[in-house]
Formats: C-alpha cells, structure tokens, sequence
C-alpha cells in the first residue's frame, strides 16, 4: 500500500516492481525462438548491473538453431565422463540418452554466462556477484519481454572438458550459470516468499 501511493503515476516504478515480484522460473517453453535482437535488448539492459571497478564481468555464448546440437551432445559427453549417464549400449540407456537430448533440444536458446577469474578471492568474490546481478538482471528484462528464463547451475559446467569443447578457456574462465530461455509455455504459480520481517533487523542505537 505504501508503495503504491509513493510511486503512483510512475508508471515505469510498478512495472518493475512488478516484475520483480511476478517473474518466475520458466520449466516449459513453446517451440518459437527469440529473435536475436530481443536478445541482444535483454543483455543491453542485463549489462546495466552494478559492476566495481566497471569491470563488467559477464561474458556469454547463446547457443541456438543449429548451434544447439553440438551443445547438447558436449551435455552428454560430459555427462558420460563424469559418470551421471552410463556408457553402455543397452537400450534404456539409448533411451534414457535420447529423451534427455529432445528435452534440451526443445528449450529454444541456452545461455552460457561466464567470467575471467580473478585470481584475488575478494575481487573473484566482487565479480562473480556483478555476474550473478547480471543474471537477474537478464531474468527482469526478458520477463519485460514476455521471455521466460531458467537459471540452471549444472554438473557439466564444472568438467573442464566440457568448458574447453564449447570454446572457452577452461584455465581463466568459469562458467557461472547457463540460462535456458524462451517463451514460456507455462508459468508456475507464485510460491511467495517468508515475510521479510522474519529476515530484517534494524539497528538504531
Ligand atoms: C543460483 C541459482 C541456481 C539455480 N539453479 C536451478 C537449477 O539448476 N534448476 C532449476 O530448476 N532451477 C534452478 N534455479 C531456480 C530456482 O529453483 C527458482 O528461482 C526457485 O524455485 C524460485 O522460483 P521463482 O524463480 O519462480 O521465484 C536456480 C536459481 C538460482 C538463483
């Protein structure tokens, strides 16, 4: 209520309130891709993230169309070196194979963000918060866009093998999250939050 009457008339203060409030997770997209240039509009507005020393930390690499191929198959090599999906021939393992590389075939773009690690904790620590506001920041304009988003931190990103197969240098970069992104198919319902007063205290003396 207090908000409300503050903000009222800023129309550009609700929708971002709303956004931060109303955007979910996103399990389920529709086939239909998003053009490059609503993408690259979603990272225009990501890059606004606070960043120390302006270092702008975020790097990504989109994988789509038919870039999504040689992705999917580097998933699960991966998944096979490091012992999360058997080797064998036996048809549930094909099977098992096969329904996991339509699951992320289905998923329109896969966004891999990563950064230079530095090699002092604190400004690694500086960074990698610049990138994780990045990500959020990425989830907020694309809800904007009607682009749903889902920030996976996964096994593979942390295979060497795997970081270096897709083009990135595995010595002096992470990988800090893959986004899958797309129109959503389905939303899931809101899950709330704990009331923030169970979090919050104030000091005053
Ligand atoms: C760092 C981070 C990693 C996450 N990794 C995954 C993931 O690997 N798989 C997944 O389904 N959701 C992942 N999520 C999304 C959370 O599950 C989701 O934010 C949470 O359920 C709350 O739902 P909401 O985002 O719709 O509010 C991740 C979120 C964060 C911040």
């Amino acid at each position: 209520m207090l908000i409300v009457k503050r903000i009222s008339g800023r129309m550009k203060g609700i929708s971002i309130l709303d956004s931060i409030k109303n955007r979910r997770s996103i399990h389920n997209f529709k086939k239909e891709e998003v053009q490059n240039n609503v993408l690259l509009d979603i990272f225009h507005y990501a890059s606004y993230a606070p960043t120390h020393y302006m270092k702008e930390p975020w790097q990504i690499k989109v994988f789509q169309e038919k870039g999504k191929q040689f992705f999917i198959k580097e998933i699960i090599s991966s998944y096979e070196r490091i012992g999360m999906l058997r080797t064998d021939k036996e048809p549930k393992t094909i099977k098992m194979k096969e329904s996991m590389k339509q699951f992320l075939l289905e998923i329109p773009h896969h966004a891999v963000i990563f950064f230079e690690v530095d090699e002092d904790p604190i400004r690694y620590e500086e960074d990698y918060a610049a990138v994780c506001a990045f990500i959020q920041n990425v989830q907020l304009a694309a809800w904007e866009h009607g682009v749903g988003v889902l920030w996976t931190i996964t096994p593979y990103m942390h295979d060497q093998t795997f970081v270096e197969r897709i083009g990135i240098n595995s010595d002096v970069m992470k990988i800090a999250a893959v986004l899958q992104m797309g129109y959503p198919l389905k939303v899931p319902r809101n899950k709330g939050r704990t009331a923030i007063e169970e979090k919050l205290e104030i000091i005053n003396k």
